[in-house]
């Protein structure tokens, strides 16, 4: 899709530039998810290793776009950071505190998700207005009048009437339904907000609508967003920054701008010139990753992107690359190393 072009002199997306505070909103620290699957070949346990090793920060009112393609990890991630999946090893800390430490509601008082298909995720047969009522009731103790009221200000701010706040999620369109799913999200007044490809399910038309509504929120209520997408247009409109993965890795990380006016990993590059259009002089190579998608209960040893990179060495095949500047690659890596 084309993004819509709002931008703003703050920022990508209108948005202003993350305020930088010295706690980040969201810091995960060498996280790692594995899965076991049972039977594989031969009946013998495969294990997917989904998040593999997983480091960043972000910063208070700042969008980590997170790209990859399918099956790479980006949910997992989400969940981890949710707190909906236990980390293998690793940890996630909120605003400074260890999620693992945080009972539920304490959690669902600092960071809610919005999900990829607001039909799946509202409960078909409750009303609207007690959907967007849940997380606040679930905290208990709130007294009826005040989530009655705090419930139509969620509403009328995500731009729902009273009166839809009377029907059922059938009786919405899919566009209003997400609507309803970011109330929900923000009934509570969260600090942080992980969307998990929150306009992959919409119409084109309207995901420029849902896309303009959580950055006028995010701005509004001083939001941090973890912002998941394979859709690289998406990602470029609201981030200020964003991490590539691919199998489970984080494999390129910098500001938005830069990353897609001069991506410098090799899966970045590829991943940038099978869907857009690069400016000319980038030095884009023009490959199309095709459709072998990697087995994540198979990495490949050295660098898990050398089966398919064009600009693959022998050494990929048996060195693991070290994070460097904000990407893993080994010929990065030489080019910051010192000529002798
Ligand atoms: N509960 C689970 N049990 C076993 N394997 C899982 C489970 N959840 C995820 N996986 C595996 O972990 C890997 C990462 O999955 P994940 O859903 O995080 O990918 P994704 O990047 O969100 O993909 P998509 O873009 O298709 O949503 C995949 O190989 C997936 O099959
Ligand atoms: S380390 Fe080698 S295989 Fe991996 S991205 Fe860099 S050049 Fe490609
Ligand atoms: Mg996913």
């Amino acid at each position: 899709m084309t993004a819509p072009d709002d931008r703003g002199a703050e920022g990508p997306g209108g948005l202003d530039r993350p305020r930088r505070d010295t706690t980040p909103a969201i810091e995960v620290r060498e996280l790692r998810k594995t899965f076991r699957i049972r039977g594989g070949l031969l009946g013998q346990d495969r294990q997917v290793v989904a998040v593999d090793d997983v480091s960043f920060a972000v910063p208070t009112g700042g969008v980590l776009g997170v790209v990859g393609e399918s099956g790479c990890g980006k949910s997992t991630l989400a969940r981890l950071i949710l707190g909906l999946l236990p980390p293998t090893s690793g940890d996630v800390l909120v605003e400074g505190q260890r999620l693992s430490a945080m009972d539920r509601r304490a959690r669902a008082r600092l960071i809610q998700p919005v999900f990829q298909d607001p039909f799946a995720s509202l409960n078909p047969r409750r009303r609207i207005r007690d959907i967007v009522a849940m997380p606040l009731v679930a905290q208990g103790g709130i007294p009826a009048r005040q989530v009655r009221d705090r419930v139509q200000e969620m509403l009328a701010r995500v731009g729902l009437t009273a009166e839809q706040g009377e029907r059922f999620p059938a009786q919405l369109s899919g566009g209003q339904r997400q609507r309803v799913a970011i109330a929900r999200a923000l009934v509570l007044r969260p600090r942080i907000v992980i969307c998990d490809e929150p306009t992959s399910a919409l119409d084109v038309s309207v995901q420029a609508q849902i896309l303009n509504l959580l950055a006028e929120l995010r701005r509004e209520l001083n939001l941090t967003y973890l912002f998941i997408s394979h859709n690289l247009a998406v990602v470029e409109h609201v981030a200020s920054e964003v991490a590539v993965m691919y199998l489970g890795r984080i494999v390129e990380r910098a500001e938005a701008d830069a990353l897609f006016r001069a991506p410098r990993h090799p899966y970045t590059r590829a991943l940038l010139a099978s869907v857009l259009t690069p400016e000319p002089g980038l030095g884009v190579p023009d490959v199309g990753l095709g459709d072998t998608l990697p087995d994540p209960a198979n990495i490949p040893p050295g660098c898990r992107f050398h089966p398919r990179c064009p600009v693959a060495e022998p050494r990929c095949a048996r060195q693991a690359p070290r994070p460097v500047d904000g990407a893993e690659c080994l010929l990065l890596e030489a080019e910051q190393r010192p000529a002798a």
